[in-house]
């Protein structure tokens, strides 16, 4: 997935907000994703993606 892309389509995130939110202030879970950025807050659909970013950004 690319930066600009739209990650979560609910609370229109992309993966890049979510991306610098994860490294800015060193989030390790789901949660402190959703309570910073609101991602994954509505359908649920997009927890998996940012669980990939959580991984990507650690990794
Ligand atoms: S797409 Fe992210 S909560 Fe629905």
């Amino acid at each position: 997935m690319e930066r600009d892309e739209t990650l979560c389509h609910c609370m229109d995130v992309t993966k890049g907000e979510v991306e610098d939110a994860i490294k800015e202030k060193n989030l390790t879970t789901v949660e402190q994703v959703q309570e910073e950025t609101e991602a994954g807050t509505g359908c649920g659909a997009c927890i998996e993606d940012i669980e990939d970013v959580l991984k990507e950004v650690s990794g």
